[in-house]
Formats: structure tokens, sequence, C-alpha cells
């Protein structure tokens, strides 16, 4: 049951970019949950959260091993070049920013997902490189 809903949030996020109220009672209904218990299933996962996203979403990694390696550098070299905070959209749509958990990359820490793209050992030069390619195009 709680597999069904995710996979209907999931698959209306991927449809309208988004999840409104509506869509979340409209699941709930439909599974006899009520609308704080479908909001709490959404928000468990980045995939089926009702947070806004950009094109690309970004999914830098929280976790000990890389913040000792200096998450919190790369982080506000992301939030200085994208002009966002974490859970913000760049006015464009292009770009969101999501603290995570763990990404199993940790041998490469500091390192982050765009999309499902795996960027590590990352540092403040290399992160704005890859927003750079992403804004020229080949990101694609
Ligand atoms: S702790 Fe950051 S990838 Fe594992």
């Amino acid at each position: 049951m709680q597999t069904d809903i995710l996979s209907e949030l999931k698959t209306i996020r991927e449809k309208k970019g988004g999840l409104g109220s509506d869509d979340l009672r409209e699941i709930g209904e439909k599974h006899g949950k009520n609308l704080a218990g479908v909001y709490s299933v959404s928000t468990f996962y980045t995939e089926t959260s009702p947070a806004k996203r950009g094109k690309y979403r970004i999914n830098i990694c929280r976790s000990l091993p890389c913040r000792m390696k200096g998450m919190e550098e790369i982080l506000s070299n992301l939030m200085d070049e994208l002009k966002i905070g974490p859970e913000g959209v760049t006015e464009d749509g292009l770009f969101s920013l999501h603290m995570v958990n763990c990404i199993g990359a940790c041998d490469s820490a500091p390192a982050m997902l765009v999309n499902d793209e795996l960027f590590g050992d990352l540092t403040g030069g290399k992160v704005r490189q890859i927003i750079k390619d992403i804004r020229n195009g080949k990101g694609e």
C-alpha cells in the first residue's frame, strides 16, 4: 500500500514537476489516508517530496565523512554560484539544491549527485565548473 502511494507520488511529480495539496489529498482519498499521512510519506524521500525541484537536482551529501572533507565550503560555493539556499530553486528553474544523507560515495568525499550523475572529490572550482558546463548545455 505504501509502495502504491510512493509510486503514484513519483508518477505525478514527474508528470507535473511538483505535487500540490490537491494531488496529495486525491492520493490520500484513494488509499484511505488523510492529507497529513500522505504528506508525511511524500516528504520521506527526495523523489516524492512536494518541494519544488529544478531541471537539475543537486543533492549534496551532508553526512559526517563529507562534512569532515569540506562539504560546507562546497555548499557555500554552490549557494554563491546559484544564488539559492538549501531546498531553493534558481529563478530560471534550472537548478535546485538539496541536502541529503550519504549517497554511497564516501571514498570520494565530499560528493554530490546532479540528477543521477555522481561527482566526487569536490572542490570549489570543480563545482563552479560543473554548474558552468550544465549552463552551457554540456549537462544534457
Ligand atoms: S558520507 Fe558523503 S557520500 Fe557517504
